[in-house]
């Protein structure tokens, strides 16, 4: 039975409706996991700086008058605020402004409940409470019923992001209202390398001038790099507004978190999430760096995917040799990296860059300027979310039954 959209709502999921929606979510995301594996990852990420004060909010589309029930609420989606930067033509003078973006995780609708566009319907709601308040519509659709209700650790929201797995469309028609777009994909590429074979004389140690960094050096490397962001980024030629996501306060480090039960598995066990080169002071960014995660849970290709990478085109190389170095000792099968910027393009040997056709990576502005007349800096691995799928595989199935 189709429940009509104006009698349900978007609420803060219960505690649990929480454990409700991640036992939903295991029965089609949770391959090569136990359930009680899967559980224990997301109270493990749960714990870290990524989610903690609030920061992670589990939404559920629910009917108004049953809004806690742990079997009524037809779908549910992960928010995660995120500080970012923001510059406008507009202001340019006091820029960039520290403002909120939000990561979109986990959009689900179990498949008993699906082709009643109850996903569409939270998606299009959830602008509604992660926006700042100034920049919402005047008026709420009214075939919507009454506007869903703001909370205080939600809100503020210049831009939010979220990766597709079930294509362009569908998120771009989620608007706040209905003649407005939703999220629409921005800059979807990934280049792609084989690893290198061992050359007969290679070995596992950096090359001199370089160092591996661990999970401590990483974490202070991505704080750098977040003040480093602040001060040297700014609005790009024809653009009205530009705006990135920060590294620091344990985004960049989800990359390898969210995937802990996959990479304790790893024979030798993995130490080092990134390399750079010497700096010449020991408190500025290295100018030559890259921190990953590894993604060795198949069924794809296991593959050391780059999550930053600072780098001047000369160097890149030499920078590459080294994460090759780490790849192969770690048993991957490919590197890749999102959106390698033009620069480094020409540099890229034998990589080959597409369009992703998965992750698409996908944004919101709240702002006024229009979505082209935005760009995204830095839309690199770094800030993905898993938004609606974990496995390729199961992609036939979500473009045909999903929404
Ligand atoms: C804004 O964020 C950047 C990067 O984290 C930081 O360096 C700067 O101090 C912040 N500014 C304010 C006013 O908080």
């Amino acid at each position: 039975m189709t429940i009509a959209l104006s009698s349900l709502s978007l609420f803060v999921a219960t505690s649990e409706q929480v454990a409700a929606s991640r036992r939903r979510t295991y029965v089609n995301w949770g391959k090569g996991m136990t359930e009680e594996e899967y559980l224990a990852r997301d109270a493990f990420t749960d714990k870290h700086e990524n989610a903690q004060n609030g920061r992670l909010i589990t939404w559920v589309l629910a009917p108004r008058d049953n809004p806690t029930s742990v079997e009524a609420f037809v779908s549910s989606c992960e928010t995660f605020r995120r500080e970012g930067l923001v510059w406008q033509q507009s202001s340019l003078k006091d820029s960039p402004r520290n403002e909120t973006g939000y990561g979109i995780a986990s959009v689900f609708t179990p498949s008993s409940l699906r082709g009643n566009g109850y996903a569409r319907h939270m998606m299009r709601l959830l602008h509604w409470v992660i926006s700042d308040e100034k920049f919402l519509p005047k008026d709420f659709p009214e075939a919507w019923g009454t506007p869903p209700s703001r909370v205080a650790r939600a809100g503020d929201g210049w831009f939010s992001a979220l990766w597709s797995d079930v294509g362009p469309e569908f998120y771009k028609r989620c608007g706040p209202t209905f003649d407005q777009e939703g999220w629409v994909v921005r800059d979807a590429v990934s280049t792609i390398w084989d690893v290198p074979h061992e050359s007969p004389n290679s070995d596992d140690e950096a090359a001199p001038g370089w160092t591996w960094l661990d999970e401590a050096e990483v974490l202070a490397l991505w704080e750098k790099d977040a003040d480093h962001i602040a001060s040297n980024l700014n609005l790009p030629d024809n653009f009205q507004a530009s705006f990135v996501f920060l590294p620091n306060k344990g985004v960049a480090a989800f990359q390898h978190r969210r995937n802990q039960h996959f990479l304790d598995q790893l024979v030798p066990r993995n130490e080092h999430w990134g390399i750079k080169a010497e700096p010449s002071t020991s408190e500025a960014l290295p100018s030559t760096f890259a921190t990953w995660t590894l993604d060795a849970r198949g069924p794809g290709p296991k593959t050391l995917l780059i999550t930053r990478v600072g780098s001047r085109p000369e160097d890149f190389g030499k920078l590459f040799e080294q994460v090759a170095k780490a790849a192969r000792r770690q048993g991957m099968e490919k590197i890749e990296i999102y959106n390698l910027p033009e620069y480094l393009q020409s540099v890229v040997g034998l990589g080959m860059t597409s369009p992703r056709d998965e992750h698409l990576s996908a944004f919101k502005w709240y702002g006024e300027e229009k979505p082209s007349q935005v760009a995204w800096l830095l839309n690199e691995r770094f800030v993905f979310c898993n938004s609606d799928d974990l496995f390729a595989d199961n992609l036939r199935c979500y473009r045909y039954c999903w929404c």
